[in-house]
């Protein structure tokens, strides 16, 4: 039997190469070894963009459009969108009701998000919730692993304690979520800050060629190197840490070169634009593809939310019987 693992994204933009490289190209190998549930989490989402949710809804096929094309195979892995199975707000109150406000005011990233996000108004009853339902995410599927980035964390903690909770109250019936940490270092922006749609330093799957060139010409380099004769220092620039994540065979040529002043920074970044065109280029035309036919896509998101729909149906079941005993 194949453990169970669960992942999710929210649908409040398009996806970019830090989402490839740290998430979707781990979900993809995943598929093999795993019973994988991967969902948009559109309830997510509207915490933080329930001001204006219309772009949320186009964000929602774009996304899994971009899955799609990344590799996520729907025929081995359960594609759904959060809020087309209810269940997940059935659990999310029984989870409510026995999560003490404590553990949800101490979460760092609830703390975070609420200084550091300004154009929004995030002190609301749901955003302070959003791990309780993040937690009922993934125990309704009983899922024991989850595939995220380090920032997740304390959400998963939360999970296992609620998880816990939950278990020595009523009955024992959930397991222990165990976070799967992606090995691929990360992929920072092109102002070599976290690569985020907020802070626009991201390069997009949708990014067409030129696009790219222009962007990947305005990244960052060693900020010691002025002239074309000054030796650069490929450790501290991040156009070097791109090709350690998209062209490693290149990485060693690139640090001599640029160390030895034979390289210019223009013609480096020439050349990784390159590189960055043609990775992108089968999964633009898949895109293209799969975005000609939107039906398609929603009907492969219904399909995959009435199988999903079907496991946690059954743990619901299990959950109503345990505490209402
Ligand atoms: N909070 C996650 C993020 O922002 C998205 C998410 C929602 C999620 N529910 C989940 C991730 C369940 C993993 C499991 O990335
Ligand atoms: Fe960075 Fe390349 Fe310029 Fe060296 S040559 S500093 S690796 S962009």
């Amino acid at each position: 039997m194949k453990k169970r693992l669960l992942s999710g994204m929210r649908p409040t933009g398009n996806l970019h190469l830090g989402h490839l490289v740290g998430a979707l190209k781990n979900w993809v190998e995943l598929q093999e070894n795993y019973e994988c549930f991967f969902m948009i989490a559109d309830w997510h989402a509207l915490m933080s963009e329930y001001e204006d949710a219309s772009k949320t809804q186009e964000y929602i096929l774009d996304n899994v459009a971009d899955w799609l094309s990344c590799g996520i195979d729907p025929n081995k892995s359960t594609v759904f969108l959060q809020s087309q199975v209810q269940e997940h707000l059935d659990l999310y109150m029984f989870f409510s009701c026995i999560t003490p406000l404590g553990w949800l005011e101490r979460c760092p990233t609830y703390k975070e998000q609420l200084r550091e996000i300004k154009n929004r108004d995030l002190s609301t009853f749901a955003f302070l919730g959003y791990p309780v339902l993040q937690a009922a995410d993934i125990l309704i599927y009983k899922a024991s692993v989850v595939p995220v980035g380090l920032d997740q964390l304390p959400h998963l903690e939360l999970t296992r304690e609620i998880s816990r909770r939950f278990n020595h109250l009523y009955k024992n019936i959930f397991p222990e979520a165990e976070a799967l940490l992606t090995k691929t270092p990360k992929l920072l922006g092109l102002d070599a800050r976290k690569m985020s749609k907020s802070y626009n330093n991201t390069i997009n799957l949708s990014d067409e060629p030129a696009v790219v060139k222009k962007k990947v010409q305005s990244m960052i380099t060693d900020p010691k190197r002025i002239h074309l004769s000054d030796p650069g220092h490929p450790e501290v620039c991040n156009v070097h840490s791109y090709y350690s994540v998209f062209a490693p065979q290149l990485k060693e040529e690139i640090d001599e070169a640029c160390g030895k002043a034979q390289i210019g920074c223009t013609q480096c970044k020439q050349q990784l634009a390159d590189i960055l065109i043609e990775k992108l280029n089968p999964i633009q035309d898949k895109r293209q593809e799969l975005l000609k036919h939107k039906n398609k896509l929603k009907e492969i998101l219904e399909d995959g939310s009435q199988r999903a729909k079907k496991v946690a149906c059954a743990t619901l079941k299990e959950v109503r019987k345990a505490v209402f005993v």
